[in-house]
């Protein structure tokens, strides 16, 4: 499983809006409407004001679905649980840029444990912080909501960041987005360069997932 090349726009849906009771059978749907990668939501009740799921779950859906998965870990410690991440079946580790002092390295890291790695950016922290470690990732996370939770409001001032980062990793590095995505926000994202497209409410609170993908997807055309 590897990340897809950039040049593509892909809808990444985050299972946190799912059935949690039932995430084999929302992973299948959303390969079946085209999905190639799932962003599954790693939070710690630390970092962010929630907790979500750890390794174990991460393991056993990994048994379900040859999705990509890439893990947004919203932790404080991302370079103490990355690898376990990994070994559990990640494909991708996005850790954020506001709780780790030498992102070049935990990148070296996860490039050595077989894994993409991702560099995220809450909304209110500014682009140079990543600058100079930017292109060394696989993909910049810009966060358009505060992290910790689904079916948040789309802040538009953190996505024009969107612009910068672009301007700064060229065509060759995806751009994700995440927090408030869906039919009214994509076209905007899309303007500013993003090419990875997080969904969790406009998906998963919708009964008919594949159709909420494929609005998605046409939105961004
Ligand atoms: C928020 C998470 C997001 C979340 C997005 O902390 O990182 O991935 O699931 O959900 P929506 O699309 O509902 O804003
Ligand atoms: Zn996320």
């Amino acid at each position: 499983m590897k990340l897809p090349k950039p040049g593509t726009i892909e809808i990444n849906p985050s299972i946190l809006s799912a059935d949690f009771a039932r995430l084999a059978d929302e992973l299948a749907v959303v390969e079946r409407a085209g999905a190639k990668m799932v962003h599954l939501d790693i939070m710690d009740g630390h970092f962010v004001p929630n907790i979500t799921i750890g390794p174990p779950v991460v393991e056993k859906l990994r048994k379900h679905s040859k999705l990509f998965f890439d893990c947004h870990l919203m932790i404080s410690e991302p370079r103490k649980y990355a690898p376990i991440f990994i070994k559990a079946g990640a494909n991708n580790i996005t850790f954020h840029i506001e709780v780790e002092k030498r992102p070049s390295d935990l990148i070296k890291k996860l490039h050595d444990m077989g894994a993409t790695a991702g560099l995220c950016l809450n909304p209110e922290t500014p682009v140079k912080t990543i600058e100079k470690f930017a292109r060394l990732a696989d993909m910049i996370l810009v966060m358009t909501v505060h992290p910790g939770f689904g079916g948040q409001k789309f802040i538009a001032s953190a996505a024009k960041k969107i612009e910068i980062v672009r301007k700064i990793v060229g065509p060759d590095i995806r751009v994700e987005v995440d927090g408030g995505i869906d039919v009214k926000s994509t076209p905007i994202v899309v303007g500013y360069g993003a090419d990875t497209l997080v969904a969790g409410r406009a998906i998963f609170s919708k009964k008919d997932r594949i159709a909420a993908i494929n609005a998605i997807r046409k939105a961004s055309q």
